[in-house]
């Protein structure tokens, strides 16, 4: 019989807790925080008091959900980084607590990671090795992911996350945060092909997000001065032209790496992955280059805690226990 474990995710703007036994995820529960909606970002501090408003409820929940009672667990995890310290620091000290109190291990866990390990919450998961694009509002990686806990990132962003890029694009065009699902939503209607946004020569598999930002700021700027209602008038052809260039930047990339690499088993991973331009251009090529593709499920794509959960009984199985002095790390590498 395999672990019974408690996960807790904080790492940004969900408060998340999941209960994860003998490798199954049993539930999965998430708080969404609305209070950053009309600030166009997350706003740490904000994030952090909704985060302590929210840890106990939904850690109440989680457990009272699956009829576990806290003292059947066999370890409490929780994420360590990276993310916003002070969000961090709410999940970090609750797991602390209940591990002391209950006397069994802590499992700090990267972030990162866990999104990739998603893909073992359920059926079909992909085989050793394969590579990973992981996109989310603070990453853009590619991870050569050699077994569950052995991975290396061979290709990053060099300046924002493509998250990131969507949702900065999306609040130049009045469109309240996050904005990356409203972009997919408008570019399901537009042509992809009406405008065209510049890519970023960058080293290697590595990405740059600043170039195609600055160019659609000045885009929307001249293209406002001939007409003022432009972005209402275009707003569908807009949102799928820009998307259509960032989707191109991370296939582009991923396809070298798929080459460099000789390995054809490729996943998606992170909060972008729920992108329904990026999941359909990613399944095409993938038929094209005969790839095994591994997608996760829309639950596991953003935030949450069962992918904490999953990464935990790795390490619990590999006895990779942190100590009771083990710190928040915003910036975790893995
Ligand atoms: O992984 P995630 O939930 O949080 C981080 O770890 O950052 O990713 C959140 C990011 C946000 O930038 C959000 O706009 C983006 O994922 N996102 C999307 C979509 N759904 C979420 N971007 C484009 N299209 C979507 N459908
Ligand atoms: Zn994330």
């Amino acid at each position: 019989m395999g672990p019974t474990i408690l996960a807790i995710e904080s790492s940004c703007d969900e408060t998340s807790a999941a209960v994860i036994k003998n490798g199954k995820v049993l539930n999965n529960i998430i708080a969404t925080q609305s209070v950053h909606e009309n600030y166009g970002g997350v706003v740490p501090e904000l994030a952090s008091r909704a985060h302590q408003q929210n840890i106990v409820p939904v850690v109440a929940e989680a457990l009272k959900n699956t009829g576990i009672d806290k003292r059947e667990l066999d370890a409490v995890a929780f994420t360590q980084g990276p993310g916003l310290l002070g969000a961090l620091l709410v999940g970090t000290s609750f797991a602390k607590s209940m591990a002391l109190g209950l006397d069994i291990p802590l499992i700090g866990v990267n972030h990162m990671q866990a999104h990739i390990l998603a893909h073992f919450i359920d059926d079909p998961k992909p085989g050793f090795p394969f590579l990973c694009l992981t996109v989310s509002g603070g990453h853009t990686q590619i991870v050569l992911v050699k077994d569950h806990l052995d991975m290396e990132v061979v290709g990053e962003t060099m300046d924002d996350a493509v998250g990131e890029a969507f949702d900065k694009s999306a609040k130049l065009l009045g469109l309240p945060y996050p904005g990356g699902p409203l972009i997919d939503k408008y570019a399901r209607e537009g042509d992809p092909h009406r405008f065209s946004f510049p890519d970023s020569e960058v080293e290697g598999l590595n990405f740059s997000f600043s170039g195609i930002k600055t160019a659609f700021l000045y885009f929307l700027r001249d293209e406002k001065k001939k007409d003022e209602n432009f972005i209402e008038k275009n707003l569908n052809d807009i949102c799928a032209s820009l998307q259509y260039s960032l989707i191109r930047m991370l296939l582009l990339r991923l396809e070298k790496a798929s080459t460099r690499y000789g390995i054809d088993q490729i996943a998606l991973a992170g909060g972008v992955s729920a992108n329904y331009g990026l999941r359909e251009a990613l399944t095409r090529m993938a038929k094209t280059r005969n790839w095994n593709f591994y997608i996760p499920d829309f639950e596991y794509c953003t935030d949450n805690a069962a992918m904490i959960a999953i990464t935990a009984h790795f390490k619990y199985l590999k006895k990779e226990f942190s100590s009771l002095r083990v710190s928040s790390e915003a910036r975790m590498k893995f």
